[in-house]
């Protein structure tokens, strides 16, 4: 490998510097995004993740409904869909929460948690992960 001249050092270090500049963009755009559409589906799955998938997941799925991914979602249990993408109103899901059916046993969902649901089933329900 040659060795770098003074000039390569310094557009390394400019290369660096934007590519840091950069970075901290994309953080602000990815926040601005979760903040006003609402398709923060990493925060609505962890959601599901802490208080449902101990009975809906890979040990137990209760009515067979698997609440790990979108795809067990729509494919539901056994009153079957258990999310309509870009209709909270519609989906099982939500309701069973709102409804305080959901979880059956320890917390319920804090008001925050039941929006991030509501607002990730409504901008889609892309899967996060
Ligand atoms: C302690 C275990 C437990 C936890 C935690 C739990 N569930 Fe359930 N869930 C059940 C049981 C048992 C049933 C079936 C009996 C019934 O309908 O009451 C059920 C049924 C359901 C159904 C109906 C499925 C169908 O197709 O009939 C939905 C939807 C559901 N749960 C959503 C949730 C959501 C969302 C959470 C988390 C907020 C959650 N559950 C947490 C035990 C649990």
């Amino acid at each position: 490998m040659r060795n770098l001249t003074i000039e390569d050092r310094a557009l390394k270090g400019a290369v660096a510097w934007l590519c840091s500049l950069l970075a901290s963009c994309g953080e602000t755009i990815s926040t601005y995004r979760k903040t006003t559409d609402g398709a923060d589906g990493g925060r609505a799955q962890a959601v599901l993740e802490r208080h449902c998938v101990e009975c809906h997941g890979a040990d137990r799925q209760e009515s067979d409904l698997d609440l790990r991914s979108v795809a067990a979602m729509l494919s539901g249990g056994q009153s079957g869909p258990a999310i309509v993408p870009g209709r909270p109103d519609e989906s099982l899901v939500l309701d069973m929460i709102v409804d305080e059916l959901m979880p059956p046993e320890g917390d319920l969902l804090s008001a925050e948690e039941v929006a991030a649901v509501r607002l990730w089933i409504a901008s889609g329900a892309l899967e996060s992960r």
